[in-house]
């Protein structure tokens, strides 16, 4: 019997998932003559009865797909099987359900491209149903402790980086403050490189506290060397100078963030009398067109899963570190968070260029520690 190997993406798409669908199914294909499974709709795949899927051919990856942004499998971040929202509200534990559909499928391993809360579930369900999986890190958040780059956070930080080149030239023509909200749940790493990138003034993370004086300063500071705009990012889950978290409720009533952007104009135009813009970039990051980075990425980490396999190593996840890729227990990869690491190098870097990272408007720091001399 062929031996068959299946794969989903769970949680927020991004961009480069197509091209580790496609990485999977050439080396399981052409390496080993296996069959590959793609679960629709990532857990609410699993939930049908017989399962949603559909069998990858080498035909199907042929020419465009891989370059495409979302998934052509679907997801969905709303299938936790252990907590499963039902209809009319409530709330049911499908687990029995699921793990019965995942054997029925009679596969070697899934592979599950996902986020840490996907691999959490998938971890959970395995150890139940003693199936095996592999999972494949992608996030624009690049938040997973492990693995020094996530699939899609290339792509989200280049298209934040594009939105500053975009903004700059129309804040320069209008004298205006214009302030970027990007996305990055609660890590700032979306925020920081494509701040340093696109030549912020200012940047502002959920790890460092900010006050508005201090940006206030820095936009003074800005005007009296005689230019007449400036860039600020801001981080999703920055909080307000009150300390609260800036969310949108849906009609369901859950949370998102959302809001610190405006929040953030309108406080600048208060305090600076500037002309103040938001612009919020929300999903944008996510589609589109995966950059170079992202799909070598994807099909470094893609071939790699499928190889594990093949080796009879489960229940691990593929990471990048060092400038190769290996691959940890799946438990090690979900119990390391990585956000922004206030000592990186690229608070460093940003911080040596002059940005004001909110707790310092930074010139003001550089002319104290010249006077203390
Ligand atoms: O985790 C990825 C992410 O894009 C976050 O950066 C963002 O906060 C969230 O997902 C948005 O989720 P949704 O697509 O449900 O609005």
């Amino acid at each position: 019997m062929v031996t068959r190997i299946g794969i989903l993406t769970s949680g927020g798409d991004c961009a480069g998932l197509n091209a580790v669908m496609r990485a999977v199914t050439y080396r399981a294909i052409q390496g080993y003559g296996w069959e590959v499974i793609g679960i629709k709709h990532s857990t609410e795949g699993l939930f049908k009865t017989p399962v949603d899927f559909e069998t990858f051919t080498l035909e199907r990856f042929d020419g465009s797909v891989f370059r495409r942004g979302g998934t052509i499998l679907g997801s969905t971040n709303k299938g936790n099987p252990f907590a499963y929202q039902l209809p009319d509200g409530t709330v049911k534990d499908k687990t029995k359900d699921i793990i019965k559909n995942i054997k029925s499928l009679k596969m070697e391993s899934l592979i599950v491209v996902g986020g840490d809360g996907s691999m959490d579930i998938m971890n959970q369900l395995s150890k139940m149903g003693d199936f095996h999986f592999i999972g494949v890190p992608k996030t624009i958040d690049n938040d997973l402790g492990v693995t020094e780059k996530s699939i899609g956070f290339s792509t989200a930080v280049g298209v934040a980086t594009e939105a500053l080149d975009r903004l700059q030239p129309t804040a320069a023509s209008h004298d205006r403050v214009m302030v970027l909200e990007v996305m990055g749940r609660d890590a700032g790493h979306i925020a920081l490189t494509s701040g340093i990138a696109g030549g912020a003034d200012i940047i502002l993370i959920p790890e460092i506290p900010y006050k508005l004086e201090h940006i206030a300063a820095k936009i003074k500071e800005i005007n009296e060397r005689g230019r007449n705009f400036a860039l600020v990012v801001v981080a999703e889950a920055v909080k307000t100078a009150e300390g609260e978290k800036a969310m949108i409720r849906d009609q369901s009533g859950r949370t998102r963030y959302g809001g610190i952007g405006h929040y953030l104009a309108d406080k600048l135009s208060e305090i600076t009398g500037a002309e103040t813009r938001c612009t919020v970039l929300g999903h944008v990051q996510r589609g589109g067109q995966p950059d170079a980075n992202d799909r070598v990425l994807a099909s470094a980490l893609g071939v790699h899963a499928v190889d594990l396999i093949a080796e009879g190593k489960f229940n691990r996840m593929v990471a990048w570190q060092n400038r190769k890729v290996v691959d940890v227990p799946i438990e090690e990869a979900i119990a390391t968070y990585q956000d922004v690491d206030v000592n990186s190098t690229l608070v460093r870097t940003a911080r040596g260029l002059g940005i004001c990272l909110g707790d310092e408007s930074t010139a003001g720091s550089v002319l104290q520690k010249v006077e203390q001399r």
